[in-house]
């Protein structure tokens, strides 16, 4: 099972890819935490996608198809995964196709989480996320057990550098230029599905599972 999450920033996309890919066994794949998993351990693609990333710009195709493609080519995505993140343009779009396409494959289900801008804003600048594991709280919504401690491995939650407002709102720009079109090109190709991502969280993934089935 091959499923792209698409959505704007903050739409919840991370929060089900990780059901879905405890669900239905396949590896849940962010291009984000790549990303940031390299800014944390100070790789030279860290220091790369830095700038990008906190000024709420998209990481250039070329390199992001490439650390993409690699992921995807490993073992355990044999059987399949779960896209969060990428693509993010129709060049991406285009090269993941293609590359699928060569070896008789294709994506099943886009899954696009819809959620209003001004829903979104609130999210964000209320999300608090792990410093070493990555996990994600909301300050309202999903608050860890201690104030600024995380619950899966107790160490420090932080706002993220691109969670702050005004990067928010050029996220969400970025977003509706480059990503949004992305709509319109899996709905021609006949596979993408619509969710209201406003819902609870577990009616959110109850619509997921109403679509990839038991
Ligand atoms: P990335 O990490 O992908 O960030 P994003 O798309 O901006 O998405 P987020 O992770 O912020 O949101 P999400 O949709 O995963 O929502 P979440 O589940 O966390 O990318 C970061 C940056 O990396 C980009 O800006 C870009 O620079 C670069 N990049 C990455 N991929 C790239 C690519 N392909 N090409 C180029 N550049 C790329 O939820 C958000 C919050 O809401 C959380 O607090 C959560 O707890 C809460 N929440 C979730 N669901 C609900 C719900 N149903 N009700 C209430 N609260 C909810
Ligand atoms: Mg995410």
């Amino acid at each position: 099972m091959k499923i792209i999450m698409l959505g704007a920033p903050g739409a919840g996309k991370g929060t089900q890819a990780k059901m879905i890919a405890d669900r239905y066994g396949v590896p849940h794949v962010s291009t984000g935490d790549i990303f940031r998993a390299n800014i944390k351990d100070g790789t030279e693609l860290g220091k790369e996608v830095k700038r990008y990333m906190d000024q709420g710009l998209l990481v250039p195709d070329e390199l992001t198809v490439k650390i993409l493609m690699d992921r995807v080519g490993r073992e355990d995505c044999r059987n399949g995964y779960v896209l969060d993140g990428f693509p993010r343009t129709i060049p991406q779009a285009e090269v993941l196709d293609k590359a699928l396409a060569e070896m008789g494959d294709a994506i099943d289900y886009a899954i696009n989480v819809d959620v209003p801008d001004e829903t979104i804003i609130g999210r964000m600048t209320g999300r608090r996320a792990c410093v070493s594991c990555g996990a994600t709280f909301h300050i309202v919504h999903i608050p860890p057990k201690q104030e600024g401690i995380c619950d899966a491995c107790g160490k420090e939650l932080k706002l993220r550098d691109d969670d702050k407002l005004e990067t928010v709102k050029k996220r969400l720009s970025v977003y509706h230029e480059q990503t949004q079109p992305l709509i319109e090109f899996y709905t021609e190709k006949g596979i993408l599905k619509t969710i209201d991502g406003t819902a609870e969280m577990q009616d959110v993934f109850t619509s997921i599972t109403d679509i990839l089935g038991n």
